[in-house]
């Protein structure tokens, strides 16, 4: 998705926005642009890649102040032309934009009948021609960018400069994100972290409807209204480092690859020996509090969701309040039935994505408790919630989730435990559990140490048009995160399924041209569990297995063993060799792994 850049100050702007949209590419766009000023705007924008665009950067190039952009094209084709940054006619403006403008078509009629010219098909240009008329009348960047933002219907982050105003950068947001970088005598902006972390680690974010002007000497941020608005900065704890591959051939690998880390970072300091508790302070309630809930309601979106399911089985398991997860995408449009004696939990990686947000904005309209599982401190959805848990599991830079959906996982068993110990959890299950998390780094590890086997059984199914992936219960969650990883980096069609509704539908699909994952832990379902897989060879169908004992060859031609915990805890470490499978998979058939098409990481519009 697309992604912005700004700085003023001292040095050369056009390497600092250059690094920083590279540092950008991660989140996936078509084409990129800069804009610097020095006596006029100065610009330079192309289809492609970054490296295409310094291409195009001349040496004479030079500028103390400047915006820059990468774009994944809504409105428009990818092209030169409708690359940001967009310029007013009278080339004094420039604008770069992440978001949708949805009263764009209006706006341009309005703005053509008064003699504006559209080069690009964008939504973004109305921007530039709004500004650039208003700001005649205001002599005020930030007056101008405000009045203009109020004709504007639709989400936006941007960045503006004015070639009048050298010295200074404009940026808003509304349900876009925007971050300010605080530097020695210079200030950065961006729509990620990811983009800041090279230069400082002191961050403003904006909150929605408000807007910053930016000078080398500080920053000033004002409401909608234009009142002043008074930001403390926060400190990021992630590192330049962390946006590297690390010798890795992807970053998908690497992340896959640190979930011993990430995961004992969830953990850390979190559980308590002496009463076999969870101390979670971040969730601003008092015992009594936690006690009064009687239901428990898990909003996210794909991958989040999923691991959502896990959580509500953790904590329906092992609190014994009912809980269910439903996309975020879904309940923010159904008008949903909030009610005070339900816990809402939201989850989310990079705290940004749209859908989640405006569900948690629905929710605490109506006066629900929302608590957020986040792994971006300082988000958006963060920011929005009462309390909430943070991950700790670093940067994903990779598309396609997986130390933040296992570190996810880690965080509700944590939750449950939790909700659990004020209730009726015995301090020896307490203990159970406790033991069984302490476990997980190291039988990570021992997973991390299958992926040859792995690999090589990723290999023989990759051909396969279509593959089935099936789990009970506990297990069901873990199957549907494992079709999700498999379909979205290899593109190979994968459907998952209840195992126990195989036969009420889908077992039409098995034969010989149709393999099946199947999860299949050690617990009080096994049974029912291997007459699926008898089902499923009977029609001549291939069996990979996921579970913990090896099964009779007549019922899985392959297995994958993993460690054993706890029961409840199984799901947490059935998804690490699915995430390696659909790696391998994706490698084998020669995918762009972190960057599969059409997907983007954070998903900031509707
Ligand atoms: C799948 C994936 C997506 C995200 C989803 C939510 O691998 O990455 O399904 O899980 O877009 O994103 P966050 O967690 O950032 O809200």
């Amino acid at each position: 998705m697309c992604g912005i850049v700004a700085y003023v100050g001292p040095k050369d702007a056009a390497p600092i926005l250059l690094e920083g949209l590279q540092r950008l590419e991660y989140r996936g766009y078509d084409s990129a642009g800069v804009v610097v000023s020095n006596k006029g705007l100065k610009m330079r924008k192309v289809k492609g890649r970054v490296a295409d665009l310094a291409a195009a950067v001349p040496a004479r190039f030079k500028g103390t102040v400047g915006i820059g952009h990468t774009r994944w094209a809504t409105h428009g084709v990818p092209s030169d032309v409708n690359a940001h940054p967009h310029l007013s006619n009278d080339e004094r403006v420039a604008v770069v934009h992440n978001g949708i403008i949805e009263n764009a078509d209006e706006l341009r009629a309005k703005l053509e009948a008064d003699g504006a010219v559209f080069l690009s098909e964008t939504d973004t240009e109305v921007l530039a021609h709004l500004i650039a008329r208003t700001v005649k009348e205001t002599d005020s960047l930030e007056e101008a960018v405000r009045l203009a933002l109020k004709r504007v219907v639709g989400t936006y982050g941007i960045a503006v400069l004015d070639a009048e105003r050298p010295g200074e950068v404009v940026v808003a947001r509304n349900g876009s994100p925007i971050v300010l970088g605080i530097g020695e005598k210079e200030m950065f902006a961006a729509s990620d972290v990811a983009a800041l972390v090279r230069y400082t680690r002191q961050v403003v974010h904006l909150e929605d409807g408000e807007l910053a002007v930016l000078r080398a000497d500080g920053f000033n941020t004002f409401a909608s209204d234009a009142r002043e608005t008074a930001k403390e900065p926060l400190t990021v704890d992630w590192e330049a480092a962390h946006y590297d591959t690390g010798g890795y051939e992807h970053y998908l690998l690497k992340e896959i690859s640190e979930q011993p880390d990430t995961v004992a970072r969830t953990l850390r300091g979190r559980l308590d020996e002496r009463f076999n508790v969870a101390h979670l302070g971040g969730l601003n309630m008092d015992a009594r509090e936690t006690r009064s809930f009687r239901r428990v309601k898990i909003i996210g979106c794909g991958s989040a969701y999923y691991s959502g399911q896990i959580g509500a089985q953790l904590i329906e398991e092992l609190a014994r309040i009912p809980a269910d997860a439903e996309p975020a995408s879904e309940f923010r449009y159904r008008n949903p039935v909030v009610e005070a004696d339900t816990l809402y939990v939201a989850i989310s990686q990079s705290g940004e994505t749209y859908d989640t947000l405006a569900a948690v904005q629905e929710l605490k309209r109506k006066g629900g408790r929302v608590l957020g599982i986040v792994n971006t401190v300082g988000s958006a959805i963060a920011r929005e919630c009462d309390g909430g848990v943070y991950l700790h599991a670093g940067p994903e830079v990779s598309v396609a989730s997986t130390k933040a959906f296992t570190s996810t996982a880690v965080a509700f068993a944590l939750l449950a435990l939790h909700l659990g110990r004020v209730r009726d959890l015995s301090p020896a299950d307490g203990r159970r559990i406790c033991e069984g998390l302490r476990a997980l780094p190291d039988q990570i590890k021992e997973i991390l140490a299958l992926e040859p086997q792995v690999k090589e059984l990723a290999e023989k199914y990759a051909d396969s048009p279509s593959i089935m992936f099936v789990g009970r219960v506990r297990g069901y969650p873990v199957a549907r995160e494992g079709a999700q990883k498999l379909k979205e980096i290899s593109y190979v069609h994968a459907e998952a399924y209840p195992a126990s509704e195989l036969k009420h539908g889908p077992l039409a699909l098995i034969g010989p041209e149709m393999p099946t994952v199947a999860i299949v832990p050690d617990d009080e379902l096994l049974d029912k569990n291997l007459t699926t897989l008898g089902e499923i060879r009977a029609r001549g169908g291939r069996v990979l297995m996921v579970g913990h004992r090896v099964a009779d060859p007549k019922l899985a031609d392959d297995c994958l063993i993993v460690p054993k915990n706890e029961v409840e805890l199984d799901p947490i470490l059935l998804g690490i060799p699915l995430q390696l499978f659909a790696y391998h998979a994706a490698v084998a058939l020669e995918r762009d792994v972190d960057k599969p098409r059409n997907l983007a990481k954070s998903v900031t519009v509707e």
